[in-house]
């Protein structure tokens, strides 16, 4: 059975008493074992979180890193230092990195592989722009994203890659995919991680969803065969939202 994931990225938002205070609201659910559950504050708050929620099954998670391990990169922060606060996994190649920092697949292809190199998990994300949907050329994107981002891995290293599929014009609009949307796109990433690697690890990788999940939408996504959980934006910074999303499936 694939691994079922809801991994809350907070982005740019709470301090570090807003960061307690969300974890704190976190923490007084019960969790489901079979559901890996995950948060994502800012760099500056990593290590508290993850004190915060020692007694807790709740994951921390980075949401970017630089692709070296050290050296001359004003305001960056690499996989050790990460690392050498507890911290094991990270969000790589969110759209909005990718907008608005210029990462490219190239260059998500060096994180990726700095990210492996340092025994971390990689959310890798990916997703079309409207523009891409509307002219029929997101499943050809969307395929470029992995082959040149990440299908350069080793088979043994897929057991830490999540992938999230994030389509563009749904993230932080209120407009969500469909499910069958999200179904036939995540139906797709499946048959190319199979056709490059093999049926195996297409079948065991899990792959999220990201994009204007709410509570109120998130069981029709997650129903879906071929979606194994989601990567949320806006509703994971209320504690009951991201709760009832978790407890969506
Ligand atoms: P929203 O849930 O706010 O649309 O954001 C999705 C996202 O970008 C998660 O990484």
């Amino acid at each position: 059975m694939r691994q079922k994931i809801v991994a809350g990225n907070w982005k740019m938002n709470c301090d570090i008493a807003q960061t307690y205070e969300l974890l704190d609201a976190l923490k007084e659910n019960e969790l489901n074992d079979d559901i890996v559950v995950m948060v994502a504050p800012p760099f500056t708050n990593l290590q508290s979180a993850n004190q915060a929620l020692i007694d807790s099954t709740i994951l921390v998670a980075a949401q970017n890193m630089h692709q070296s391990a050290n050296g001359a990169f004003t305001g960056e922060v690499s996989a050790s230092m990460l690392r050498s606060v507890g911290v094991e996994t990270v969000i790589l190649g969110h759209s909005e990195r990718r907008a608005y920092f210029y990462e490219d697949n190239a260059l998500l292809a060096k994180k990726v592989t700095a990210a492996l190199e340092n025994k971390m998990t990689a959310i890798y994300c990916f997703g079309e722009e409207l523009e891409d949907r509307k002219t029929g050329k997101h499943l050809d994107l969307v395929e470029r994203q992995l082959k040149e981002g990440l299908f350069h891995i080793a088979i043994g290293d897929w057991k830490q890659i999540i992938l999230a599929y994030e389509p563009v014009w749904a993230i932080g609009t209120g407009e969500t995919a469909s499910p069958e949307q999200a179904q036939e796109m995540h139906a797709f990433i499946r048959k190319i991680v199979a056709k490059s690697y093999s049926e195996e690890i297409a079948n065991k990788v899990s792959i999220l969803y990201g994009g204007s999940v709410k509570p109120n939408n998130a069981s029709e996504i997650f129903g879906k065969p071929d979606v194994d959980g989601g990567l949320i934006g806006g509703a994971a910074l209320d504690a009951e939202s991201f709760m009832a999303i978790v407890n969506a499936f």
